[in-house]
Order: C-alpha cells, then structure tokens, then sequence
C-alpha cells in the first residue's frame, strides 16, 4: 500500500514552473529586489479576490498578525482574546508585543472561538479579539462583529488557514479591523518561502500599517516611530501573483478530497460525522464544513474519549500530524511556559474540544476503504 503524503505540492507547482522561470528572469533582469510594481500588482489583485480595501504584503503570517496589533497600539498593560486551540503564532504575537494573551475555549465542533467563553473574558484591559479561522473554515463573522461593537473592542481575523473561505458570501479577512494570512507553502495560496498580507478596510488603518512595515519610515529616511522590516520580497509576490488566479481550483480540490473522505469514511460502523449530539460510541468523528464555504486546509479528525489515532491505526496508510493547542504539555512547561506567555494571568485551559478529544490531520480513506482497519 502506498503511504499518502499529507501534502504533495510537486504537481500544483509543476504544472506553472514554465510561468514561475519567467517570472524569476523578469524580476532578475529587472534589478529590483524590494518592494516595487510586482508587489503592488499582487496586492491589487489580493484585495480584489478577497473584497477588500487595503490588502499589504508582508514577510510572514506572523508578521501580518504583528503588524496588524502594532498598527492598533496594542502593547504592555493590554489583554487580547484568543482561542486556546490555534498555531503559536496568534498567541505569540500578542506576547511579543508585551500585551498579554487570554485564552478563550474554541467550540468543539468547527474548532473556532466560542464567543460564550468570550463574554466571560473580557475585562477592562481587554483591546481586540483575535478569531482563528482554523482549518480553513470561517467563524461566524457576524457574530464577531457584534460582539466586538458590543465590547468596543478591535478585531483581528487570523486567517493565515483560510485564504478564500466564506462567511455567507463574505471572505475572511474582510471584517473587523484587520485580517491576516500566511502564504507559509503548506496554506491553500502556498508561496516558495515565507510571506503573508494583512488587509484592512479603513485607510488610517492601512497608511499607519504601511509606515510600520517600513521601520515606521515616512517620507524616505525619516522615522516617524519605530515599526519594522516587514515586507514582501518582489519575487515571491511574482511567484504567488501566477498562483493567485488558481487559488478557487486549489480550493476545490481540496474539498473533493474531503467529498472523498466523507464519502469513504461515512457510514461506517464507528465513524461518525463531527455534530453535536455525534454518536457516543463513535471512535472517529470526521469535519463538517459548517459554514458551507470552508477551504478544506487541513482534513482534521477527531479521537474521542481520550484515545489516539496512533492506537486505532498501529502502522497508518498516510502521514499525519497531531495539532496541538500553543503550549508544551503541563509537566514539561512549567518553566518554558513561564517565559513564553509569563503575563498571561491565566493557567490556560484545555479546551473542551481536546479533554475528551484528540484532534488529528490524517489521510485514513484508504484504510477504511475495503474494510481494512
Ligand atoms: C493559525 C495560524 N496563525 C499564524 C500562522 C503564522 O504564519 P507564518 O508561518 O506565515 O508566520 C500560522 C501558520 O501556520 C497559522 O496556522
């Protein structure tokens, strides 16, 4: 049996090399290595696809979310909200900015932010939200907007896993103050090394995000505060402006590899489909796109009571990776957590989702396909 890659980008990038060779020439030849026309063109464009005003590149998903919090003067005294369940970076971020992290629940079924634990978290120090769109999938962005005005608190959309996912017709990281992605090359827009975009619909907002990704430089040498390097290199803005215009086919098929799976899986004894009210029995519970227009990242199961996958399939058909909540686990970390987040008054919770719950990516269709496993 052949071990299925959890992501093989070699023909989605063949099929362009011919594009990508001349674009590499153009912006040889062209002798300009920073910033410049091509990263404009690809910013247009970005904005165009995603329905919004102001779209930035800049060097990383990471960098994206710092920019965004810095351009919103969130820093040492403030609280931002985020979920418990996400990459490092959301969390890292707002540390890094000597703000502090709080952590909110996510909700079990789509592993978005649940805004009822938001509600019990918001102080007086409390600045803006930081909703993760994960695995590919939107939250609610309504909801999130009223909350926001309700709390008069700012919002950051990180959608550095859902480039292109909706939310009744709109896109992600078209709400709130600022939205951010990653073009890391595993995203469903992968670029050929580190990159992202922060977006915003406010002008003041997106001239303030323009001088800090400068070194807070504006006119030419002149600093009006301190920001960073944070730009997008011309090159890799080339590289993904050819891969832009496929973004909606990618997406696609990464939804027929999920019909695939679900058409696979469900049904069969011991799987259920990921629904409140799921099957108590079940061994496996698989993803439903909620909203109807997720972008299928990643293909995330989940293990109830406490199992592992590892323990269900001994010698998996295909690679997978455990995802984990931004922490070290308790035993380790007591130190290590103390330098990472040593602000965040709160000892963070494990999120429902994953104290009856082992989250998982992995490829298991074919186990399941004639009975095996
Ligand atoms: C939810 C989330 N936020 C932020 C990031 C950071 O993006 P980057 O790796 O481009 O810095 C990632 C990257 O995987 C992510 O998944």
């Amino acid at each position: 049996m052949t071990n299925v890659p959890l992501l093989d980008l070699g023909p989605q990038n063949r099929a362009l090399e011919a594009q990508f060779e001349t674009a590499f020439r153009d912006v040889l030849r062209s002798n300009m290595f920073i910033m410049g026309p091509r990263l404009e063109a690809f910013e247009k464009d970005c904005a165009a696809f995603l329905g919004v005003k102001h779209a930035l590149g800049v060097s990383s998903g990471t960098d994206a979310l710092l920019l965004a919090l810095m351009a919103l003067d969130i820093g040492e005294g403030d609280e931002v909200l985020l979920p418990s369940f996400t990459f490092f970076a959301t969390a890292g971020s707002v540390a890094r900015l000597g703000a502090t992290p709080v952590w909110v629940d996510v909700n079990p079924h789509h592993f978005n932010i649940d805004l009822t634990d938001a509600a019990r978290k918001v102080g007086p120090r409390t600045r803006a939200i930081m909703p993760v769109h994960l695995f590919g999938q939107s939250g609610d962005l309504d909801a999130l907007e009223a909350f926001a005005a309700a709390h008069k608190i700012r919002v950051i959309e990180d959608a550095a896993q859902s480039m292109g996912a909706r939310w009744k017709g709109r896109s992600t990281m078209s709400s709130g103050d600022f939205g951010a992605t990653s073009f890391f090359p595993s995203k469903n827009l992968g670029g050929m090394g580190d990159s992202g975009l922060v977006t915003t619909q406010d002008d003041a907002l997106a001239e303030r995000a323009r001088i800090l990704r400068v070194h807070g430089m504006q006119p030419k040498y002149f600093h009006r505060e301190v920001g960073a390097n944070f730009r997008m290199d011309p090159l890799q803005a080339a590289l993904l402006h050819i891969k832009l215009p496929h973004l909606p086919e990618y997406n696609c098929a990464r939804a027929g590899n999920a019909n695939f799976y679900h058409a696979a899986l469900k049904g069969r004894a011991g799987i259920a489909e990921n629904r409140p009210g799921a099957d108590k029995a079940a061994k496996l519970l698989l993803p439903v796109d909620f909203s109807g227009q997720g972008i299928w990242n990643q293909f995330t199961l989940r293990v109830p009571g406490g199992r592992r996958l590892r323990d269900l399939l001994p010698d998996p058909p295909a690679s997978s990776a455990v995802l984990r909540r931004p922490e070290l686990p308790r035993r380790r970390q007591r130190t290590r957590r103390r330098a990472a987040f040593r602000r965040s008054p709160q000892r963070p919770d494990l999120p429902r989702a994953q104290r009856r719950t082992t989250p998982v990516g992995r490829r298991l269709a074919r186990r399941f396909r004639g009975g095996e496993g």
